[in-house]
């Protein structure tokens, strides 16, 4: 029997990644985060010094690119073009421009039909923006998590004290914003969630909880 397909979508910051990491552990399922890889492009495009607004340059830039999520002792890894970028694609410029780079078509056909590759024989568990309503619209289990954008930025700012970096807490809270609204308003497949979706409002949920409900519900799928 063919194993599930789970698919996490919502805005930035909702914890999309961090559940659906362990949701992959605890059902052995690969993990797949498609942010990652349009921050990996992003990347390289703005080292290239890519037009990050030229759809067409992206992607001929991406046809030549190399991306792989793989495991590692600590967990993920990002590796463009064989070199572990895992903390490159998470730093503010990155952040602040992949929006641009994700809205291009031409970008977005090729992800999802790399994506689509990558979740073939199912057990996976997927997580971005339009998992649900493009990448995988037959998955079995759709969720659509959202928080308040202050516990989203207050979320995101501990993360970055924790691990030493300077923080902002509205500027973080403008950032996340910002970026909601330009990934809902694009043309192409738009951050929303898919009709048969289940949303979560984690908000005041622990991780643990989201997990566990998420998991109840793929039992009751399987
Ligand atoms: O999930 P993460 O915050 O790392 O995603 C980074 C960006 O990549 C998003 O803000 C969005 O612009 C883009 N993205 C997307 N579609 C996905 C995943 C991410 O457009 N499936």
């Amino acid at each position: 029997k063919k194993l599930l397909s789970i698919a996490i979508d919502g805005p930035a910051g909702a914890g999309k990644s961090t559940v659906a990491k362990q949701v992959a552990e605890r059902l052995s399922f690969i993990y797949i985060d498609t942010g990652a890889m349009y921050r990996a492009l992003t990347y390289k495009a703005l080292l290239k010094g890519a037009d990050l607004n030229d759809g067409r340059e992206l992607e001929i830039v991406l046809n030549d690119t190399d991306i792989k999520l793989v495991i590692t002792d600590g967990g993920q890894a990002v590796l463009l073009d064989g070199k572990d970028v895992s903390e490159e694609i998470r730093t503010s410029e990155v952040t602040n421009n992949v929006s641009f780079v994700a809205r291009q078509q031409e970008v977005r056909t090729e992800m999802v039909k790399r994506q689509q590759l990558l979740a073939e024989s199912g057990g996976v568990v997927m997580d971005g923006r339009d998992i649900g309503t493009h990448v995988m619209p037959n998955a079995e289990l759709k969720i659509f998590l959202i928080a308040s954008v202050e516990e989203r930025a207050r979320r995101r700012y501990e993360e970055n004290i924790t691990k030493g970096f300077e923080a902002d807490f509205e500027l973080l809270k403008s950032e996340i914003a910002l970026r909601d609204k330009r990934d809902s308003e694009r043309e192409v497949a738009p951050l929303r969630k898919a009709e048969d979706a289940i949303e979560l409002d984690t908000t005041s949920m622990t991780i643990e909880e989201v997990v566990s409900s998420i998991l109840h519900y793929a039992k009751e799928r399987a």
